[in-house]
């Protein structure tokens, strides 16, 4: 299909911090938008989001630099240029940009073009965005291998770290509906929203504070440890009517590497007091693995912390899910990597991390072609775009991570999936 027209603009996002959002036209007259999410802890080998670092706007935040780089370069180079597929067009933004990490371009640039483009060719061929997603992803396959499954989700219960002002060191709890009981998708949100509303009754019961961090859960400032927080949530399934273990389960995701001193290389943990070497901290982990029905984990190591996730995957990987975000940083090559050394057995996937539609696609076919799992994951900063519901579906991925059920950006991609589900 021809492109006959690009446009881009400065929003906010979640967290009122600037990200760029870009229209696409088609030659049929076709329109449609893309809007790029962004990371609060993001990992070191991620693409080059973009910013102004003009201190007058934003505190350096700005992302007009984005917005001019689709206006102009990109758009001069696509404008008038037929792109059958979205790998014709991801490839030639790759190599219009030519460097590893999208950093002549801007990665938030090239994915929001990335974005616009997977949605406008949806409607312009009249099919849910899934569907073209789905057809991207299994190519000759897609008759034969893709069906509509829900996925199975996390759903985010307390916030620390950078998201959640620290109560905690570490930055999502959440619980996980088990699949197997909670075949609807419908029931998992009211379990994911009876849970979360019983918590906060826990939390209040406790005269602890019940607003909400960066992703749409609790982060009380009183709480005085990071285990309470498992405490709290159990008793948020128990007071909801549901059975830890035998239909909820734990998930968590630690952010390691934002707790991880580089200096020392050692783990600070300040709300347990403690500084451990890697071995002390997998120690740790590994008694409150035995004592919390913790089922997934992720980035409970630093991100170069190779030899030590290759030593938790020995440990654990035989009963649970081991999630690379910040080690993998959705990037082909990293997963390469740690398939070959045994360092996880699960994948976070962050659109933004890598910076178009095909790389993310290629990153989870990757994972699945040696039976790992896929985590479609929103992130800190967020927008009500629900691409990545349809992304998650269309690829099969089997499992999300869209936060909690308190804000709007996070319940825009729940309400999608469960629109999936009715098939609207
Ligand atoms: P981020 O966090 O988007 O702030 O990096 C989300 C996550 O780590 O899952
Ligand atoms: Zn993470």
């Amino acid at each position: 299909m021809n492109i006959s027209n690009l446009r881009a603009r400065e929003i906010l996002d979640s967290r009122g911090i600037p990200t760029i959002e870009t229209e696409i036209t088609l030659e049929d007259g076709t329109k449609a938008k893309g809007a790029v999410p962004s990371g609060a802890s993001t990992g070191t080998t991620e693409v080059l989001e973009m910013r102004d670092d003009d201190k007058a706007r934003y505190f350096g935040d700005g992302v007009l630099n984005a917005v001019s780089k689709v206006e102009t370069e990109i758009k001069t180079a696509i404008v008038g240029m037929n792109y059958d597929t979205q790998a014709d067009l991801d490839n030639f933004l790759i190599l219009l940009d030519g460097t590893l990490n999208k950093s002549k371009l801007g990665g938030n640039s090239i994915l929001s073009v990335s974005m616009a483009f997977a949605r406008a060719m949806a409607i312009s061929t009249k099919q849910p965005l899934y569907q073209y997603f789905a057809k991207a992803y299994f190519g000759d396959e897609y008759e034969s291998k893709f069906k509509i499954e829900m996925p199975q989700s996390m759903v985010l219960l307390m916030e620390g770290g950078k998201h959640g002002n620290w109560a905690t060191d570490f930055q999502e709890y959440m619980v996980v509906p088990k699949k197997e009981r909670f075949p609807k998708y419908s029931d998992v949100v009211r379990a994911g929203a009876e849970i979360f509303k019983a918590t906060h009754d826990a939390l209040l019961k406790r005269g602890y504070s019940a607003t909400v961090g960066f992703e749409g859960a609790f982060a009380p400032h009183e709480i005085r440890s990071n285990t309470e927080a498992f405490e709290i949530m159990l008793e948020g399934v128990e007071l909801a009517g549901y059975k830890v273990g035998e239909e909820i389960v734990l998930a968590l995701d630690m952010a390691a590497s934002e707790f991880y001193d580089r200096e020392t290389g050692k783990y600070n943990l300040k709300r347990e007091g403690l500084i451990l070497s890697s071995e002390e901290w997998l120690e740790k982990q590994a008694d409150w693995f035995r004592q919390y029905p913790i089922w997934s984990i992720e980035d409970t190591l630093f991100e170069e912390d190779w030899d030590t996730w290759v030593r938790l995957v020995d440990q654990f990987g035989s009963t649970m899910q081991i999630v690379g975000d910040d080690l993998l940083t959705t990037n082909v090559e990293r997963i390469r990597k740690a398939i070959t050394a045994d360092a996880a057995n699960a994948v976070l996937v962050k659109i933004n991390q890598i910076g178009t539609i095909t790389e993310t696609i290629e990153a989870i076919k990757m994972a699945k072609s040696v039976g790992w799992g896929a985590v479609m994951s929103h992130r800190g900063g967020e927008t009500n775009d629900d691409l990545i519901a349809d992304l998650a579906i269309g690829t099969m991925s089997g499992q999300t991570k869209f936060g909690g059920p308190d804000r709007g950006e996070r319940l825009a991609k729940y309400n999608r999936l469960t629109e999936i589900e009715l098939g609207w």
